[in-house]
């Protein structure tokens, strides 16, 4: 079984977007919003300062209150749209719940939507136009890419269907030319499905939910879920230690789709730098 360095192609990644920035009439910037004190989203955030760090791009981080209004956050989105050095806004989800998401993400400007969230950029991404990928599923065709694995007609099954990860994850594997099938918590036979699979990519945020009995020997498998155990420890859908006995590749948690996460991130406001100096 072949370990999914995420970590290492990450680090990788960084490097040359690093060095692409420093050529940049203007170095990019990104602007990180957090609402609330949901304590996870809060190391999220933290992380991606240090991303940009070692990216050498420009950071602002905005720690809103989790009273905020509606109208506040949109009034600071509609600034950040309008500032000249930033080039991509990132609003951390999930919101709190008395703030509107959709309403949020649609007031970001799609050239400065460096999660891919906007309607604009998930349309694109449905009909093949260029645009903004979401991070997840774009650090994870990089990572495949990055130890030669094919996507074009395998079967490839995704296990979840979020928004951010699974409905763009199987548009980018059908635009590999993979057969994908996308199953949920509504599927007969999760099993037989997720046994199909010579691409397997779990993605729904339940420990122990993908057993080796639901791996064909020699499968690739991602796990995306960043789940904690009884001791606090992260670890995602997949049952690691068994599933290693049959996956032929397999990424771990941590280490494997989080630092993707993060590297594409890095390029996607990168990306948008360029393509508003007119250089992309
Ligand atoms: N919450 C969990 N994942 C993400 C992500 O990729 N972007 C944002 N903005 N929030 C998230």
């Amino acid at each position: 079984m072949t370990n999914l360095d995420g970590k290492a192609l990450a680090a990788k990644i960084k490097k040359r977007v690093r060095g692409e920035a420093s050529a940049l009439p203007r170095r990019p910037g990104l602007a990180v919003v957090l609402v609330g004190n949901d304590p996870a989203s809060r190391v999220y955030v933290t992380s991606k300062r240090k991303d940009c760090e070692e990216c050498g791009f420009y950071s602002e981080e905005y720690a809103l209150l989790e009273e905020t209004t509606q109208a506040e956050l949109i009034e600071l989105v509609e600034s950040l749209n309008k500032r000249e050095n930033i080039d991509g806004i990132l609003v951390q989800l999930p919101l709190p719940a008395h703030l509107d998401e959709d309403a949020v993400i649609g007031a970001i400007d799609p050239a400065k939507d460096v999660d891919g969230f906007h309607p604009m950029n998930a349309g694109n991404l449905l009909i093949g136009r260029p645009g903004f990928l979401p991070c997840t599923p774009a650090g994870i065709m990089d990572l495949l890419e990055e130890y030669g694995i094919e996507t074009a007609g395998k079967r490839a099954v995704v296990v979840g269907r979020s928004n951010i990860v699974g409905k763009p994850m199987a548009l980018l594997l059908l635009r590999g030319n993979a057969t994908v099938t996308v199953c949920h918590s509504q599927t007969p036979d999760l099993g037989e499905c997720c046994r199909q699979a010579d691409i397997l990519i779990a993605a729904v945020g339940r420990r122990g939910l993908i057993t080796p009995n639901m791996v064909k020997t020699g499968a690739v498998v991602v796990d995306v879920a960043m789940n904690r155990d009884e001791n606090g420890r992260l670890c995602g859908d997949v049952d690691y230690a068994a599933v290693c006995e049959k996956a032929a590749y397999l990424t771990p948690v941590p280490g494997g789709v989080g630092p993707m996460t993060r590297a594409a991130l890095m390029e996607n406001t990168l990306l948008a730098a360029k393509r508003r100096q007119n250089l992309a």
